[in-house]
């Protein structure tokens, strides 16, 4: 059994470690911030070595962000493989003035450490690396289990790299479970495991009415407006009760079991303080019929994520758009696959494209929604030692996000991932002020630490 706590120093060097990986701004969807994504990578490779890994490699690709790999395959052979998975690439930090410390200065306040990445997924990935450096140096240089690790760098834009070298049938990628800690706990001291994920398909809507852009008094009441057709695409593929209107899209929507329906109503869950303290909106919207955790986890979406055209600075020009770019993006849940939602939408919005308007969607990445299958052995095991570290029992939920990978491990492998987040809801993932609530970075180092003694016992 492993009880030995963290010294009190290493807490501290942990902490000044993350400090240093927080600083690193790397955004993986700004060019700009390519160096810096870098930076990240290098900073990865350098604590896999300090964990003990061997063979710790910068894995590249020609116009991508690198992967970061490494590995410890000595424990014996009748010994699990596992597979570490993290992303040390971050979100846009905007809007920056809404951040109360700026968001690559991190800083603590309280209990809690805020930077862009604190949660997603810097924090949590050194959690992982933290805790495989802490069973290494509690066996004396050798784990209990075999461990390989990847990094990538692009999963908050695409993933394209990791996505091609899993399908490459890499030798490196012998594994019997993917562990990844990226998800978040239903509440806070609730320890929790993520077995289900919602899909995704990104795109932006290209509308254009007119060669040029034209004088609103000269051609006004004549010529057709770009935003306006924009937004009556968008406005006839929703509802004003929020039904999606993409014909065909429900189609081979799955409903969870009842057996996780049942689970999901045991949930302590109070709607109203969801409403006001973690939503903190007047009122909450969704599919008419459905619960909060059925619209979130087991519904599709169709979200506008922004709008792009005509003059958007200050003071006032009077002008009729030629062309408005629309950013959006469809949650998928089981069974629905992201080629069929592609082509459905490709569809809905030319058939939604006002007189004059000529409408296009084009794709930009997509995955399927995963769901664990609850009863492998990984699973049980993780929440045992998280029920032990958190000293509740612990929960499965779904989650509405997307995290592609876990698909792919499932298709590519044909293994299953275990999804141990440490996150809690109001940790402002891909918002300002990000946060992790350094306990759980504790807890979680403990946890994985405990698991990898479990896995090998
Ligand atoms: N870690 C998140 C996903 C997540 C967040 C899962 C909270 C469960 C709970 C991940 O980094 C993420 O943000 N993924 C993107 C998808 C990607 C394809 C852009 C997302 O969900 O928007
Ligand atoms: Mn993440
Ligand atoms: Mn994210």
């Amino acid at each position: 059994m492993l009880d030995v706590p963290l010294l009190q120093t290493d807490e501290q060097t942990a902490l000044a470690e993350l400090k240093a990986f927080l600083r690193i701004p790397s955004v993986s969807t700004l060019p700009e911030h390519a160096p810096d994504v870098r930076r990240a990578a290098e900073f990865v490779r350098d604590q896999l070595v300090a964990a003990g890994l061997e063979n710790v490699a910068l894995i590249e690709s020609p116009g991508r962000h690198p992967l970061v790999y490494g590995d410890w395959l000595r424990a014996p052979a009748e010994k699990p493989t596992v597979l570490f998975y993290g992303h040390y690439d971050v979100q846009p930090a905007d809007p920056l003035d809404e951040w109360l410390s700026p968001p690559f200065e991190p800083e603590i306040r309280g209990d809690n450490i805020y930077a862009r990445g604190a949660t997603d997924d810097k924090g949590q990935t050194f959690i992982q690396i933290k805790a495989i450096q802490r069973a290494m140096r509690l066996g004396g240089g050798r784990l209990p289990v075999n461990v390989r690790v990847l990094i990538e760098g692009e999963e908050e834009s695409g993933g394209e790299h990791v996505e091609a070298f899993l399908a490459s049938g890499d030798p490196r990628l012998k594994a019997d479970a993917a562990v990844i800690c990226d998800t978040e706990m239903f509440a806070p001291e609730l320890p929790t495991l993520c077995v289900g994920l919602r899909g995704i398909v990104y795109g932006e809507i290209h509308i254009e009415t007119a060669a040029t852009d034209l004088h609103s008094g000269v051609y006004g009441g004549a010529a057709p407006n770009a935003i306006q057709a924009a937004v009556e695409v968008i406005a006839a593929l929703k509802d004003r009760d929020g039904r999606i209107l993409i014909p065909g899209i429900y189609d081979r929507v799955i409903a969870p079991t009842s057996q996780e329906l049942e689970a999901w109503a045991r949930l302590p869950f109070d709607l109203e303080a969801y409403r006001t303290g973690e939503v903190k909106v007047t009122e909450l919207t969704g599919e008419p019929g459905f619960d909060v955790f059925m619209r979130t986890w087991a519904r599709p979406t169709f979200e506008v994520h922004g709008i792009r055209g005509g003059f958007v600075g200050d003071g006032a020009k009077t002008v009729i758009p030629a062309r408005a770019v629309v950013k959006v993006s469809m949650r998928l849940v089981p069974d629905q696959r992201p080629e069929e939602m592609v082509a459905l939408l490709e569809a809905a919005v030319r058939a939604a494209a006002p007189r004059g308007a000529k409408a296009e969607f084009r794709f930009l990445h997509g995955a399927p929604a995963s769901v664990v299958d609850p009863e492998n052995p990984f699973l049980a095991k993780a929440a045992e030692v998280m029920t032990e570290v958190f000293g509740h029992e612990t929960l499965y939920i779904r989650s509405g996000g997307s995290i592609p990978i876990v698909g792919s491990f499932s298709r590519h492998l044909g293994i299953p991932s275990v999804m141990m987040g440490f996150g809690l809801p109001d940790d402002n993932l891909h918002a300002p002020n990000e946060k992790f609530y350094l306990p759980n970075f504790f807890r979680g180092i403990d946890a994985v630490a405990r698991y990898l003694v479990r896995l090998g016992a």
